[in-house]
């Protein structure tokens, strides 16, 4: 009667699991089969008879008793294997993506060199799932024969995820303190009172009405008028077409309340259009953060939730340059989970450092 080797089989299931999670590892069959055999050398084998009446059982018990001894090995087996993958792919898989991303740049002009490689291999990956193909090379084909591909490329490269006062927290900050002080100090000012926001990845344009429609009902009643002046930039040239529209699904209108739903937007159809007199106080315009010149004389920068596709050294980079942008005592709100690195942590002070709102410092002080 034939036997099989049932630690074969849970093995691999284990291994199909693992490498499920793994965007950063060559995950071809040549790879996945040295894996295994591999990890099979350092198992001990469970041979059962094909027809055995009980299989099913031997084999949870079987997996169930080895769990740990296996995922031990597999751990060791990937990591030996795709360090130094057999086939010339996984030997040539680095040199093979740095030629995807000068194909990218050659082709589009975007520049993904100092973003960081887990995120971008991560959703590459996703793109290549989709394509069904296995190695950066034959990716790289999908784009040079299927330029179509890039803008789904680059809808998961740069993630659009928004909302409208998303983290209440911080707009409830902006709001009662922030704002307040920026306005009380334009009203000391003589000649055009103007403030001047903007909005750096702005995807489809939530944070930037936000803004404008948190600085409208503060300043609408009062005598002394203030020029409001919104600026929106991203990279992403459908997003700011979408922005520029000012059209919203239900789904994205969530964190107004009904009152500034009623006030603000204008139902069409089954969406919410942002109204005229909110919609003239945002400009929207193409920039790349990287290469691109600041607005200068802004009194608020917000770059929230962009910084995550970024290496250390563009960040650090970047919020120099948003504080050579903004005016004397001008504010920065980074995203809550991102934090200001290096040289910045000098010439800015934390307004409310838990919710990442700062002020710069002006010259002379530092
Ligand atoms: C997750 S969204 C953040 C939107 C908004 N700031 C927020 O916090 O809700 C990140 C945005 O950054 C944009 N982005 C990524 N890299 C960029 C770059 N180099 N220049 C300009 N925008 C960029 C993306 O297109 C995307 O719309």
């Amino acid at each position: 009667m034939k036997a099989c080797n049932i630690m074969e089989d849970i093995t691999k299931k284990y291994l199909d699991e693992m490498l499920s999670m793994r965007f950063d590892i060559c995950t071809c069959d040549i790879c996945k089969q040295d894996i295994i055999a591999f990890a099979l050398t350092r198992i001990p084998p469970k041979y059962v008879t094909a027809e055995s009446a009980f299989m099913d059982t031997l084999i949870e018990q079987a997996r169930t008793e080895n769990s740990q001894l296996i995922l031990k090995e597999l751990v060791m087996a990937i990591r030996t294997i795709t360090a130094n993958p057999k086939h010339e792919e996984g030997q040539d898989r680095d040199k093979a993506y740095h030629l995807l991303m000068k194909q990218i740049k050659d082709d589009r002009g975007v520049d993904f060199s100092h973003y960081r490689d887990r995120v971008l291999k991560r959703r590459i990956a996703l793109r290549m799932r989709a394509r069904n193909v296995q190695t950066y090379s034959e990716y790289l084909q999908v784009l040079i024969h299927s330029p179509e591909e890039y803008e789904d490329l680059f809808d998961v490269l740069t993630i659009n995820v928004s909302a409208f006062f998303r983290d209440k927290v911080v707009w409830d900050k902006l709001k009662r303190d922030v704002f307040p002080a920026l306005i009380a100090k334009k009203l000391k000012e003589h000649g055009l009172r103007r403030i001047r926001v903007w909005s750096a990845g702005c995807s489809h344009g939530e944070e930037p009405y936000s803004l404008a429609i948190m600085l409208y009902e503060l300043t609408e009643k009062m005598p002394e008028k203030i020029k409001i002046e919104i600026y929106g930039s991203d990279i992403d040239r459908e997003c700011l077409k979408q922005a520029m529209l000012g059209q919203y699904d239900s789904e994205s209108v969530k964190g107004l309340s009904a009152y500034q739903l009623r006030r603000f937007f204008i139902p069409v159809g089954d969406k919410y259009q942002i109204v005229p007199h909110v919609k003239e106080l945002v400009q929207f315009k193409k920039r790349n953060l990287i290469h691109d010149p600041a607005f200068p004389g802004v009194d608020m920068v917000t770059c929230r939730n962009v910084f995550i596709y970024f290496n250390r050294s563009l960040q650090e980079h970047l919020i120099m340059k948003y504080h050579g942008a903004l005016n004397d005592e001008g504010y920065f709100v980074m995203g809550t989970s991102e934090n200001l690195l290096g040289e910045a942590r000098q010439v800015f002070s934390g307004v409310d450092s838990s919710y990442r709102i700062y002020q710069k410092i002006p010259m002379k002080r530092y």
